[in-house]
Order: structure tokens, then sequence, then C-alpha cells
């Protein structure tokens, strides 16, 4: 097979790190999870006691500060200047708080430069977001974009933080997946959506087995 990038974007909780890992694996490709620049980002900014909502000084504070993203196996290694911030950039807080970096067209393109970095070091990028198919590589060789009932959506993530040892009730848990939702879609700046040529996968009734099989089939169709 040749080089290639194939995009997988869609909402919170819909498993698209999930199904981007597999399918990275499974066509020995790299694995990007770009909600994780956001999410370092963010935290970065916390840290330094700057309001994630003050872009001039997360502006500034990016220039002065070194992101990095590595791979160690399954893992995207997230490092703060050097320090490790895997674990830290999945807090709630930082979720909490996402929102107002990757509202903010100013910080994304900055961000989209990061990843469109990444991507160059390797021949062959699986990429996941909500951007990715339509802003950051709308020349990529297959575009998906996964959707699930929302219910269904809470329900993964709810098993997820629980198989992780973190308590959180459904209802706050839905109601945090629908406000990341409407932030997702109504932003102005890149908004969660479908590129005109993106396959769309409804996974509400498929695992993540599933959905890597369906869009191989897709691949292989066109890539014989
Ligand atoms: O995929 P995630 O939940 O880790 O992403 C965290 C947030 O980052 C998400 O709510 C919106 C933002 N994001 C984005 O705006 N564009 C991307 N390509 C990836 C994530």
């Amino acid at each position: 097979m040749h080089p290639f990038t194939i995009t997988i974007d869609g909402p919170a909780g819909v498993g698209k790190s999930t199904v981007a890992r597999m399918l990275a694996k499974e066509l020995s490709a790299v694995f990007l999870d770009t909600g994780a620049s956001y999410r370092a980002v963010t935290l970065a900014a916390m840290n330094a006691g700057i309001d994630p909502a003050d872009t001039v000084s997360v502006l500034e504070m990016m220039d002065r500060t070194v992101f990095e993203f590595k791979h160690t196996g399954d893992v995207l290694k997230v490092t703060i200047d050097g320090r490790d911030a895997t674990e830290a950039i999945r807090q709630p807080q930082v979720t909490e708080n996402v929102k107002f970096i990757a509202g903010q067209p100013q910080l994304r393109s900055q961000l989209v430069i990061l990843q469109k970095q990444f991507a160059a070091q390797f021949d062959r990028v699986v990429t996941e977001g909500r951007d990715q198919g339509t802003v950051v590589f709308p020349d990529a060789a297959f575009k998906f974009f996964l959707t699930a009932d929302s219910k269904e959506r809470t329900r993964r993530r709810h098993e997820e933080l629980t198989a992780a040892g973190k308590e959180i009730d459904f209802a706050v848990l839905h109601k945090q997946i629908a406000s990341r939702d409407a932030s997702d879609k109504n932003r102005t700046a890149s908004p969660l959506k479908p590129a005109s040529d993106a396959i769309g996968i409804n996974t509400t009734d498929i695992d993540a087995r599933g959905v890597v099989n369906r869009m191989l089939e897709v691949i292989n169709a066109k890539n014989g």
C-alpha cells in the first residue's frame, strides 16, 4: 500500500481513539490523537495560572513552552517542557476548560502546525479529532465521520471511567457530553462537521472491531 493519511472525526465519546488506534495497528500506520494537543495547551495554561480564555496570554505561553507527542507502543505520550502529562491532560477540569482553547482560531492554527509537523514524519497516519478531514488534512486518502447516540456515547465513556477507577454519575456525564457536543458543533472556528467527501458510520450498534472492519472494507475496495 502507498503512503496515506486517514482522518477520523466525530463527537466526544464516539470511540474515535479506540478505532483509530486499532486501524493504525492493522495498517502499520501511526496514530495521532489531536484532542491531546488541545488538552495539553489547556493544562499548560492552567498550570501556569493563565485563564484559558485569555488568548493573548495563552499564545505567549505556547511560544515559550515545548509540547511533545511521542509514541511508546500503543500510548501517545504527552510531555510539557519535558514533564509527562499523559494522564493529567485527561483530568475533568481540563475537559471542562478545553473549549476556550478549541474555540480560538489563532490557537487552533498553532496546533494545526504541530499536527501537520507530527504527521509529516510518517508515511502512514491515522489521525482523529473534530476537523481533521475538513481543515487539517483536506487531501486525506480516506475520511471517516463517526456518530453515535449521545446516551450510548455516555455509556461508553462511563464504562471507561469506571474501569479506570473514576466514579461519575451517569446523568452528570451525559450533560457534560451534550455540552461538549454543543461547543464543538456551534463554534465558528473549525466546527465539528463531516467533510463533504467523508464516509459516515453510525456506531451506536457496532463495536470498535465492527467499525474497523467496515473501514478496512472501504480502504481495501479502493486500494485493491
Ligand atoms: O477528543 P478529545 O475529547 O480528547 O478532545 C478534547 C477537545 O479538544 C474537544 O472537546 C474539542 C477539541 N478538539 C478540537 O477542537 N479539534 C480537534 N481536532 C480535536 C479536539
